[in-house]
Formats: structure tokens, sequence, C-alpha cells
């Protein structure tokens, strides 16, 4: 069968973050040709995008532009010259707890930022855009598992109310303009080259420092762990899941299936679906670190949600893969590259 991506060149955002890095190296290890694109914002440490970014640069099918989305000649530009037939968006300011600190960045780059791609995406239109959302939208449902086809109308923190909005333009955008999008709902991701503001970065540097680390709603918490590597093979499989327009062929579906019924557009959860409770998670870290947490209780914090659990049935039917890797085998090898790359 002829694939519907003749010219395999990518459009991918937020390169230099954890996620596009992994993404953007599976799509060059499969012979696609990548445009990177990333604002390198100051949110946590440059040098650790830097360092991802000098990795993609080694191969000479990628090409990097540092540029914020919000710069809107810049997008519509790389978008006219090298028509990429895929746009894979994951440049965000992310974080729950940042966007009390700091409400407008989230507007500037998640809201206006998306706003100008799907400008430029409604211009010179890829096959198939996908699109990163969060676990956060579920907001305040406290039906579990989390299904694509609940309630999420309830967001209870200003980043999660800007993946909800975006999840909202895009389908917009995918109705008028006959855009096939994919919106991904990730459900907190870890792995080696993770992200410095998550709890397993924070609570790894603070147990091998010898200091206290905050422990919200005191421990009880739970979380959908996902690892990197389960969740870029269920991106990768997902670039050829190009959603239609409901039609017949989607009946078998029908009973979980998130595609609208006006455009072909459709949301679909990436999680493990084993949420593990934190004190768990904590005890695992201590395990692989060699020592015990010092450990400081603190109440819930604002704009937190006190559980995430995924329904993957939707990934399942569509890809034939489903997240697997347990806790015990990530946070291992989390453990292993961060003494590695900071030589403990
Ligand atoms: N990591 C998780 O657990 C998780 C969970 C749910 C959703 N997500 C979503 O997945 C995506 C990737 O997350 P991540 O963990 O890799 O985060 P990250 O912060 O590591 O990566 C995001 C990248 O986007 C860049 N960026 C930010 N604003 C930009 C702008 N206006 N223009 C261009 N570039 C900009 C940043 O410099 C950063 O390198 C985000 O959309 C995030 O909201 C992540």
């Amino acid at each position: 069968m002829k694939s519907k991506f003749e010219k395999k060149t990518a459009l991918v955002t937020g390169t230099a973050g954890f996620i596009g890095f992994y993404i953007a190296r599976k799509l060059l290890s499969k012979g696609w040709k990548i445009i990177g694109i990333d604002s390198m914002s100051e949110y946590y440490d440059v040098l650790l995008k830097r360092r991802r970014e000098s990795i993609l640069l080694q191969s000479p099918n990628y090409k990097s532009v540092h540029a914020k989305l919000e710069d809107k000649d810049v997008i519509l530009d790389l978008l006219s010259n090298e028509k990429p037939d895929l746009v894979i968006h994951l440049a965000a300011q992310a974080g729950v707890r940042y966007s009390i600190e700091n409400p407008r960045i989230y507007l500037e780059s998640n809201v206006s930022g998306t706003f100008e791609l799907l400008e430029a995406a409604r211009a010179y239109p890829p096959t198939h855009l996908l699109i990163a959302s969060t676990s956060s939208a579920y907001g305040a449902s406290d039906k579990m598992p989390y299904k694509e086809i609940d309630n999420s109308d309830h967001q209870i923190s200003l980043y999660a109310a800007t993946k909800k909005s975006i999840e909202n333009i895009s389908h917009s955008y995918s109705h008028l303009f006959g855009l096939p999008t994919t919106i991904f709902r990730f459900f907190t991701v870890y792995g080696p080259w993770g992200r410095p503001d998550m709890a397993l970065f924070k609570f790894t540097k603070s147990i091998l420092q010898n200091e206290k680390i905050d422990v919200y709603n005191y421990g009880k918490m739970k979380r959908d762990f996902t690892y990197i590597d389960d969740l870029v093979e269920s991106v990768f499989r997902l670039i050829d899941c190009i959603p239609e327009t409901k039609n017949e062929k989607n009946k078998e579906f029908a009973k979980f299936d998130s595609i609208s019924s006006v455009a072909p557009y459709r949301i679909v959860n990436i999680g493990n679906s084993k949420p593990i409770e934190l004190m768990q998670f904590i005890r695992t870290i201590e395990k692989f670190v060699g020592k015990k947490a010092k450990l400081n209780m603190m109440p819930l914090q604002a704009g937190d949600i006190t559980a995430t659990y995924a329904d993957n049935k939707l990934l399942e039917k569509l890809t034939g893969y489903t997240p697997k890797t347990t806790v015990d085998i990530g946070i291992k090898k989390f453990v292993d590259w961060y003494r590695n790359y900071y030589q403990l």
C-alpha cells in the first residue's frame, strides 16, 4: 500500500524538550526529515535542552529552528517552504503549579502559539496534525479510569484550561478546514532526559543531596506514570491512524471512540493504565538511589488533582499497542541515566 506520507517530512515543535526530543529521534531513525522548532525557553535548565538538541543535530536530516510559535511569520515561512506532510505539536509551557505563578506565559505559548501553528496548517495543510494535551484536562472528574468520551469540562488549573482550549480550537479548525487532527492526552511521562520540574527528577536529586522532598496531599496521590519509550511507540503508531469524519467504518469503535461527528478529529489517551500510589513511587526511587528520602508532608497544592488513571482501550484498538513498562524498570533506567548524566 502506498504511504500517505510520501515526503516523509515532519515539523515537530518542542524538539529540545523532553518528549519532542524522543519523538524527533524516533522519526529520524525511521528515515524522516525533521524540522524541529523550539524557543529554548528558560523555564528549566537550558543546557539540558541544548544537550538533547545536540544529539538530534548529529543527523543530517535534522534541521533546528529557534523561535517562538507566536512568531507567526517564522511558522508560516516554515510551512510554506517545507510543506511537511506531518506536524507533531509538542511545544508548550508545561507545569500545573507554575501556571498559578505566571499565567500569562500559558496563554501566549499554549493558546496563541497553537493558534499561529493552526493558521499556518490551514494555509499549508499536512496529511496529519498531532497535538499534545494532558490528563489534567479531565480536571475535577472523579470517574475513573478516564475515558476520552467522558465529560472534561471542569479544569482546575490554568495549564489544563489552556490545553483544553487548544483541544477545542483545534476541533474547530479540523471541522472548518478539514485538517485531520489527533489530540494526545498524555499521563505523567517520565524517563531518562526527563523534565527537572517533575517529581521523579526532583525527588532523585533531593534524595541524593540529603535534602527534604515535598510530598503533597500527605502522600495520598495516585499517578498513571507512563514510561517515555511506551509513549513514543504509541505516538509513532498513531501517526498512521489518520482520523476520518465519523462514518460507517467507525462503527466498531462507536462505544468508546472519541471521533468527532463533524470533523476528522479524535482525542486519544496515552497512559500506563496502572495508577501508582505516590508513596510507592518514592519507595521505588529510594530503592534504586540506595538512600532513604526525608519527607516534608504537605497539603494538596492548588490546581493539583489527586489521581489520574487512563483508559487505554481506544489507543489499543487503534494501534494494537498498550504501554507496559513498570515503574520498577522505568525508575531504574531514570536513576541510571541521572547518575551518568551528572557523573555521580
Ligand atoms: N511530560 C509530561 O508528563 C506531560 C504530561 C502531559 C502533557 N504533556 C505535554 O507534552 C508536551 C511536551 O512536554 P514535555 O514534558 O516534553 O515538556 P518540555 O517543557 O520538556 O518541552 C516543551 C518544549 O517547548 C518549548 N516551548 C515552550 N514554549 C514555546 C513556544 N511558545 N514556542 C516554541 N517552543 C516553546 C520549550 O522550550 C520546551 O523545550 C507539552 O505540550 C506538554 O504540555 C507532557
